[in-house]
């Protein structure tokens, strides 16, 4: 559903003078990136102000600077509606564009700009209101791109996000909601799943495609023999975040336990990496630095599904982007290189650094151990949380998992699918 948006009135500002001579130019102090000086209004960018109401109560205006709205414009020259697409091309933007006249049409539902060079543009008010430049509209837009994460510790262990298997296959209302809690938690345990192998593709499939790795597209985890991994034995697995030396590590995981160990052992563990992660930095700033800084080589070797591999990847323990957010946890002791390729006097601080992570890892303020029942999927997001499982003897009994693979690229579209479809998002355009 839109937001109900009317334009009552428009005001231009620095607009530059038609004859604009190009030694008057000069950068905006303001926004850096339009390039206008006029003789009335130096170091103001030309922008058309929209004085609005109705724009869902929040009222004002709103400026949008002319070369977006050029940039922008919805006529079926600079526009292809079904491809969702612009069709112009970049040199033919001109920086300086400007409008020669201006006119609210549809009583306040439009407004049509008539531009120097004679090209018309009709915008919507609600179009417009959408796009809006101001923080309340641009933080509209950030959460349909991707949910508010919230950190967790242990408190969760009484009130875990929870799915039920038959209704995500039957419902997209049940699926909107585990994905929801999927991406705000990083966990969801999924219940009365039948306990038979195919469980975790019948779900992904309703969601997206299984992300292939060279352990195949699903993986079963039972004592294997002569196991290419150390999840394929009965031992301790610590605290891991799956396939680190993957550039694009497979961004959410299934894991179905189909039979558990029925003796002491084969419990589970799970814990928010990213809240610890932030927790460290909170506490010790330095050890934190040292794992967000210093690279680290990961490796996985072997031949798994008829195929040998040599996956590398150097990259720190925790990756974070420009503005600092934490973007992705790698972690994983029997993964991790012999390599090190970092300077020898930075070795000792990184160690440091790692064991403390890896105590708060597996503090229980943090982490969450359970055993899995059968018929219980787990679902992670890979990038965030770490997991775990205790040993168990496997002279007494079978023990068997299956898991797959989904991309967050995927997973985050059919969020918003579904989410406009069932009508839950602020955004009713593209
Ligand atoms: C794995 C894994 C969990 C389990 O194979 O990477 O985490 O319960 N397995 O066996
Ligand atoms: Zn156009
Ligand atoms: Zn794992």
């Amino acid at each position: 559903m839109g937001v109900r948006a009317r334009i009552t009135q428009y005001y231009i500002s620095g607009q530059p003078s038609p004859g604009l001579q190009k030694e008057r130019m000069a950068f905006c102090i303001i926004c850096t990136n339009v390039l206008i000086i006029t003789p009335c209004h130096p170091f103001v960018c030309p922008v058309l102000s929209l004085r609005q109401v109705e724009w869902g109560g929040e009222g004002g205006s709103d400026m949008y600077p002319y070369v977006w709205l050029r940039d922008n414009c919805q006529c079926s020259t600079c526009y292809h509606p079904l491809a969702a697409s612009r069709t112009t091309l970049i040199p033919h933007l001109d920086l300086l564009t400007y409008p020669h006249s201006i006119q609210v049409v549809d009583g306040g539902n439009g407004v049509e700009v008539k531009w120097n060079d004679g090209h018309e543009s009709a915008y919507q008010a609600s179009w417009l209101h959408n796009r809006a430049f101001n923080e309340t509209r641009r933080k509209a837009r950030e959460l349909e791109v991707r949910l508010e994460r919230k950190y967790w510790g242990s408190e969760l262990q009484h009130d875990l996000p929870r799915a039920s298997f038959p209704d995500l296959l039957s419902s997209e209302a049940a699926q909107l909601d585990w994905l929801r809690q999927l991406e705000v938690y990083g966990f969801v345990q999924i219940n009365n799943v039948p306990t038979e192998v195919g469980q975790v593709r019948r779900l992904a499939e309703k969601i997206a495609f299984i992300r292939k790795t060279h352990y195949g597209e699903e993986f079963t985890v039972t004592t294997k023999p002569d196991p290419s991994n150390v999840a394929y034995s009965s031992g301790t697995l610590q605290l891991h975040t799956d396939l680190p030396y993957y550039e694009y590590m497979p961004g959410v995981q299934l894991i179905h336990c189909i039979v558990q160990y029925e003796g002491d052992g084969g419990e589970s563990q799970i814990c928010d990496a990213i809240h610890v992660a932030r927790e460290l930095q909170r506490q010790h700033p330095h050890l934190y630095r040292a794992l967000t800084d210093t690279p680290v080589d990961w490796l996985d070797v072997g031949i798994d599904v008829g195929h040998e591999f040599r996956k590398m990847l150097r990259l720190p323990m925790i990756c974070t982007d420009n503005s600092g957010e934490i973007v992705r946890i790698n972690f994983s002791q029997p993964q991790r290189d012999s390599h090190f390729s970092v300077p020898v006097n930075d070795v000792a601080l990184w160690y440091t650094a790692m064991l403390q992570y890896h105590r708060l890892l597996t503090h229980p303020r943090y982490c969450i151990q359970f055993k899995m029942a059968p018929g219980t999927i787990l679902s992670l997001d890979n990038h965030r949380m770490v997991h775990g499982r205790s040993s168990y003897n496997s002279g007494q009994g079978n023990r068997h998992v299956e898991g797959c693979y989904m991309e967050w690229d995927e997973v985050r579209s059919h969020r918003r699918v579904l989410q406009r479809k069932l009508g839950s998002s602020q955004h009713s355009e593209i």
